[in-house]
């Protein structure tokens, strides 16, 4: 038994994930983790060690001659340990290497009172333990795949001549145009003794900002700022939106992605986003490849739609292109035949999930970049085709959850700009310096915006947003 440890103690230890990495059998190494399960067998006992660093967890055997083998033995799921002992190779069917323990410290034991106990847990009950869920292996997996797709996305726009640029999270502009935004004040909180104006509503211009600030929705406008100096940008960064959509793909506060490319059109983002989309997908397979295989192989894995053969193939095709006006042709001449949306079809009408899912899942059977959409239903800063109606916009739709990605061409020209705000009553002030780059050194651009929770759902097939985030937040719910 080993009392409290000292510093260089604590340092000896090795990750799970070096130890598996490097397998040095018949060496005596220091491990360190929280217990998964004990089994008792006669004079042995089987512990299953994990400290999240790896997919793999470490059978470790507990022979009666330990000291402390009554204590050590008996302890439950989520115990804390350190254990010293030699490794061997392990002689159950799955090979790999195991330890024979010599010394046990146990840092704190837990109760029958942990939540988690070994039981199958529903993912509902683990939201509601979302500051110990991780430490079950489905979430350290989605986790450690969500890490890797992190770094994947600054390799793949700093491989590509791309500058990360951090965009402001405290915004004065409703920069989408859909007024879905949390306000950022220090006198909203006063209540009654907030300055107020003569009808009653606050006084902003007495507020911190001296005006009415908002958490961002985009770092899209000031990223367009930033490419007309540095040509390519991207921002990844938190991002809020007060819409009140309960759904398994909304969330208040995600994670997006924003590249910005100066000098480029629609077609040619279009390209950097299938190209982005399969870096990732190469990313995940070969980073985390246990994790996939676990994750994807799951019973309720998005419907069963995103297998790891799915994902390979899709990692390896071009993306198919077609216009809004030809998707909507695709949809109407089923629903023709068979009768099966809910939400009204026709030239102008806005894409519904049950289009997009149909369209990426059934129809095409992969990916889609849908283009041109009418601009009545986009925000007011896409290039404007000469058809008058559309403007050059794509959204990516997947198989299992609809759009991922949103992104435009932007209008670069001042007047057309003007024009389309003053249609959509918007005010020119507050945008004062957006124009102002259609006025200094305009030129063709455009980007877009990958929901990095949304990717996350799609390459790991959860069904759930709210589980593959930490600390998810949606209406009515900001635990933790
Ligand atoms: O389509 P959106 O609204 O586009 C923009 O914000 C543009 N400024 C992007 C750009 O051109 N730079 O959002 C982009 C993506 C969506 O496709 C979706 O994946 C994700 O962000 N997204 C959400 N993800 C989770 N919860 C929400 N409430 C989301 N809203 C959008
Ligand atoms: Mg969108």
């Amino acid at each position: 038994m080993m009392n409290k440890l000292s510093s260089e103690q604590l340092k000896s230890r090795i990750s799970l994930k070096k130890l598996f990495a490097t397998e040095p059998i018949e060496t005596e190494q220091m491990v360190m983790g929280w217990v998964r399960s004990v089994r008792n067998s006669k004079k042995f006992s089987f512990l299953v060690l994990t400290d999240g660093s790896t997919f793999d967890q470490l059978q470790i055997v507990l022979d009666e001659s330990l000291v402390n083998y009554q204590d050590a033995s008996s302890l439950l799921a989520g115990s804390s340990l350190a254990v010293r002992g030699k490794i061997v190779k392990s002689g159950g069917k799955n090979q790999g290497i195991e330890m024979q323990a010599t010394q046990v410290h146990i840092f704190s034991a837990t109760t029958e009172e942990y939540p988690l106990q070994k039981k199958a847990t529903s993912l509902e009950f683990l939201r509601e333990q979302a500051h110990l869920r991780i430490r079950t292996q489905l979430f350290s997996s989605i986790m450690r795949v969500r890490h890797e797709l992190s770094m994947a996305t600054h390799q793949f726009f700093s491989n590509r001549g791309f500058y990360y640029l951090n965009s402001p999270i405290i915004s004065g502009v409703d920069a989408e145009g859909a007024g879905e935004m949390f306000t950022v004040s220090t006198i909203a909180g006063l209540k009654d003794k907030a300055p107020k104006q003569k009808d009653g509503s606050l006084d902003f211009s007495r507020d911190y900002f001296g005006k009415e600030t908002y958490l961002a929705v985009t770092g899209q406008l000031e990223g367009e700022c930033y490419a007309m100096g540095l040509s390519n940008i991207y921002t990844f960064g938190p991002t809020f939106r007060s819409e009140n959509s309960n759904t398994t793909r909304h969330l208040s506060e995600f994670w997006m992605i924003e590249p910005e490319v100066a000098f480029a059109d629609l077609e040619e983002i279009a390209s950097l986003a299938s190209d982005y989309i399969k870096h990732l997908i190469n990313h995940a397979l070969t980073h985390c490849e246990k994790e996939l295989q676990f994750l994807l192989s799951r019973e309720d894995n998005a419907q069963g739609i995103v297998h790891l053969e799915t994902l390979k193939h899709v990692a390896t095709s071009e993306f198919i292109r077609v216009t809004y006006t030809e998707a909507m042709k695709i949809l109407e001449d089923v629903e023709a035949r068979e009768k099966r949306f809910e939400f009204p079809l026709g030239f102008g009408k806005e894409l519904q999930t049950e289009h997009e899912r149909y369209l990426a899942e059934v129809h095409f059977k992969s990916p889609v970049i849908v283009t041109d959409y009418p601009k009545d239903f986009k925000a007011f800063y896409m290039k404007q085709n000469d058809d008058g109606l559309t403007v050059r916009a794509m959204d990516i739709l997947v198989p299992g959850i609809g759009e991922i990605i949103g992104g435009s061409q932007r209008e670069d020209d001042l007047e057309k700009l003007k024009k389309r705000m003053g249609e959509m009553h918007m005010q020119e002030a507050p945008l004062w310096w957006y124009l102002d780059l259609r006025k200094f050194g305009s030129v063709p651009h455009a980007g877009f915006g990958l929901g990095f929770e949304r990717a996350i759902m799609y390459i790991t097939g959860m069904g759930n947003i709210r589980d593959v985030i930490p600390f998810p937040r949606t209406p009515k719910n900001c635990e933790f």
